[in-house]
């Protein structure tokens, strides 16, 4: 006979997650596997003959890279003679700066920053993510997609999900060839909703390269980086093609950053019995040796796997503090879904929202889960007030603002009349008014008309070909009653030639003022110092619709 309790217990959704007990073997390990190797580093004559008890005949090409570029000789033989523990508290211990950490971590091996963060406990991990961000402010970053590629919903979506905060919004395809379109619509919608919002649309590298080079996009970041060579070479990549492609994006002022994560080698079958986190430093290592500003980490689409092990999450906040204690700007994901447990999915952010990161999510969905196609996203459109609570609840900057509905409507009918403006304006098919009415007040893709796909997709392939850039757009914007709009594109352009945008943990705020960690660094230093949520921006999270006031009763 079944006990009731565990019948009751055995429903919960939490249940219905997949767990995992650890296998040294395979890398099923998040942290601390008797594989890792253990730190050292010997230089002679300026070169690094060995790296964490492998000797250069021994390199592959990742030690090579991280070797050759990853790691300052200058003083790493002094760095890694001290005590681990000690660094992990000189980290922990407010009054000592970030700067100050950061010489010390810009100087030591792979093995050993994962051996410093491998003493602290989450809390600990925390404390140290809050003084080692690199930019003062925290922001955050959505998913806007829908099943339907459908434009003028990612315009309505973008628009409001700037208007809610984002600072940067990112769209994918359902079908590859409507790419041209999905950009378009997130970076207009976006404009309208607030300008400044940087937009990227991840597709396959090479497509996604040029829509950022014709003015498609302003950024990217699903350049993808692994800690073991197998796995690296599976894509028919090397550290320095990632760094190859790196410096294009920078040559047209274009934001990048890399993507990594514990996990991915595991689920590619070729972690070489390594721990996750230990996998994961030497992507960040790679990332630093390419000069790439920052990371997109925390495990990202990979997430179900260090979650099914022990002390999974925690190496997933140990990874974005390996990211901050190399100096990147990281977007600590709390995006891919991993759970059916309201509880753990909260838990699991709160690790990166109590302490704040540069995008706490890298991914938050701007619309209901079943239009997520970026495989469904940890928190989505739905989840709204409940973020904005738990800004409330705590005071800490998720990087999201309560928002009116009436403004709602009003910037997702900007956004879709500015399309329908944009379509006509180079001759694409047309955007009905009853897809703009629909769409200012749609929740998601099933509230949409249906357009026709294999016109729209015919048109967005000749968009292509017949070589329509920014300056197009800017054009047809301005003759066809959005000249405000356009003004916005060209402000993007232009500081696109200026470039201050590609410094580490860059964001704009609405009038185009770069904030980041050069001009606005993180000076955590202790009790009142650092970011707080101080002013008109607590005032504006305090103030949700639904408060009553208790005046009025
Ligand atoms: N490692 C490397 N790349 C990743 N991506 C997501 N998670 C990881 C990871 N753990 C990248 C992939 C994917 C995109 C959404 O982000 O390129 O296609
Ligand atoms: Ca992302």
């Amino acid at each position: 006979m079944r006990s009731k309790r565990f019948e009751v217990l055995s429903k919960r959704p939490i249940n219905q997650d997949g767990f995992v007990k650890e296998w040294v073997e395979e890398g099923l390990m998040a942290m601390e596997s008797p594989n890792d190797p253990k730190p050292s580093i010997k230089i002679q004559h300026g070169e690094v003959v060995e790296l964490d008890g492998k000797s250069k005949e021994e390199f592959d090409l990742i030690d090579q890279f991280i070797a050759n570029y990853g790691i300052d000789l200058s003083h790493a033989e002094e760095v890694m003679a001290m005590d681990s523990k000690e660094i992990a508290n000189m980290i922990l211990t407010p009054s000592v700066p970030r700067s100050e950490i950061v010489k010390l971590t810009k100087a030591m091996t792979p093995a050993k920053i994962v051996e410093i963060v491998s003493h602290m406990n989450v809390v600990e991990i925390m404390m140290a993510v809050q003084k080692m961000r690199t930019r003062k402010q925290t922001a955050t970053q959505s998913h806007v997609t829908n099943v339907n590629d459908n434009p003028v919903q990612i315009a309505a979506d973008a628009a409001e999900g700037a208007l809610r905060g984002f600072a940067e919004q990112e769209t994918t395809v359902a079908v590859a060839r409507y790419a041209p379109f999905n950009a378009l619509g997130i970076m207009i919608g976006s404009q309208v909703g607030r300008p400044g919002v940087l937009t990227q649309c991840a597709l396959e590298e090479a497509t996604e390269l040029d829509l950022g080079m014709r003015g498609f996009t302003a950024y990217a970041e699903t350049i993808s980086v692994y800690g073991t060579e197998d796995v690296f070479t599976d894509g028919d990549d090397t550290p320095w093609s990632k760094a190859f492609l790196a410096s294009a994006y920078a040559s047209r002022g274009l934001k990048m950053r890399f993507t990594s994560g514990t996990g991915a080698e595991v689920q590619m079958g070729q972690a070489e019995g390594k721990s996750m986190l230990y996998l994961e430093a030497r992507c960040l290592y790679i990332t630093k040796a390419a000069g790439v500003q920052g990371t997109q980490n925390g495990s990202v689409s990979c997430i179900g796997i260090p979650a099914a092990v022990p002390s999974g999450i925690r190496a997933v906040i140990a990874e974005n503090l390996i990211a901050t204690m190399l100096d990147l700007e990281c977007a600590s994901s709390n995006d891919q879904t991993f759970t059916h447990s309201d509880l753990r999915r909260s838990v699991r952010t709160l690790m990166q929202l109590a302490p704040g990161t540069d995008f706490i999510n890298s991914g938050y969905s701007s619309t209901p889960n079943y239009d997520n196609m970026f495989a469904g996203s940890n928190w989505d459109a739905e989840d709204y007030d409940d973020y904005n609570i738990l800004q409330r609840d705590l005071r800490v900057d998720g990087g999201l603002r309560p928002v009116r509905e009436e403004d709602v409507i009003q910037v997702r009918r900007k956004a879709a009349r500015v399309m329908q403006a944009l379509f006509k304006g180079l001759g694409l098919p047309t955007i009905t008014d009853e897809e703009v009415e629909a769409a200012t007040y749609a929740h998601g893709s099933k509230d949409m008309p249906e357009r026709d796909k294999v016109e729209d997709i015919k048109a967005a392939v000749h968009l292509l070909e017949r070589g329509v850039e920014g300056v197009d757009l800017i054009k047809a914007l301005a003759n066809n009653g959005f000249p405000d709009v356009a003004t916005e594109l060209l402000n993007l352009f232009k500081q696109r030639v200026a470039g201050d945008f590609l410094q580490t943990s860059a964001i704009f705020d609405r009038n185009w003022n770069v904030i980041s960690a050069v001009n606005s660094p993180n000076d955590y230093t202790g009790v009142g110092t650092g970011n707080r949520l101080v002013g008109q921006e607590w005032e504006k999270v305090k103030d949700i619709p639904n408060a009553i006031d208790p005046r009025d009763i």
